[in-house]
């Protein structure tokens, strides 16, 4: 929490208090920081969040010989679902992919309405039934929280069971809207901050994730 505001009792949520995420996180929050860099840290930043949150995952164990010896080891038991929100998410993913190699990766589009604030879903090519254990939902904002809680809705109406939301940057608001509608979604961030202002964006935040990725900012 950056600065007034009590934070939402949300036993599901955790900030990273790293020293390497919250260096990464003062450039990503910079304003001169350019689209380049910005997606080099968004790519940073999630790796880092990305093994703090799968630090539960499941293992199974797996006999390895060694030049030396046959020794018990383990491998993944989960099957783990990488669901990037379109846009912003995008960039999430390829560091999320060197993680987790094995791991499947599921779009959804999702788009925040600027009047309503409201998520409209655009894109969802999800197969009937869920192929993963556990599924990371990626999106660099939590804000609202209206997106991330229609992807959680998709998701359990897919049949996902197990789920953890990965952002950069949450919002008291936000966290407060999934963990009433999502107690059991985990909530993995790099920051909480204040809150948000008229036009649902995040104070201090980092501005427009989307646009600061892919140069999409407006000019005038
Ligand atoms: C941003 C962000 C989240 C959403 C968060 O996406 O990436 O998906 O807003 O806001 P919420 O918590 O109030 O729903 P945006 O709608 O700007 O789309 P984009 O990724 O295509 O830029
Ligand atoms: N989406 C963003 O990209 N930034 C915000 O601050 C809020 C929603």
């Amino acid at each position: 929490m950056s600065d007034s505001a009590a934070p939402p009792r949300a036993p599901s949520l955790t900030v990273s208090r790293h020293p390497a995420v919250l260096h990464k996180l003062a450039i990503l929050r910079d304003e001169r920081t350019e689209p380049k860099k910005f997606r080099e840290i968004v790519r940073e930043l999630s790796w880092l969040l990305g093994y703090e949150a799968l630090a539960d995952a499941r293992l199974r164990p797996r006999r390895v010989r060694t030049p030396l010896e046959e020794v018990e080891a383990h491998e993944l038991g989960d099957r783990i679902g990488l669901v990037p929100i379109l846009r912003a998410g995008l960039g999430m993913v390829d560091a999320m992919l060197e993680l987790m190699p094995t791991a499947e990766v599921w779009h959804l589009g999702l788009f925040r309405d600027e009047r309503t604030l409201r998520p409209v879903e655009y894109y969802n090519k999800l197969p009937d039934s869920a192929t993963v254990d556990l599924c990371l939902i990626l999106d660099p904002m939590l804000a609202t929280g209206g997106s991330a809680t229609a992807a959680i809705d998709v998701l359990k109406r897919w049949g996902a069971s197990r789920i953890k939301l990965i952002n950069l940057i949450a919002s008291p608001e936000g966290v407060a809207a999934v963990s009433a509608a999502h107690p059991d979604v985990t909530i993995h961030c790099a920051a909480l901050d204040r809150a948000l202002n008229e036009k649902g964006y995040i104070l201090p935040g980092l501005g427009d994730a989307g646009d600061r990725q892919f140069g999409t900012g407006r000019r005038d």
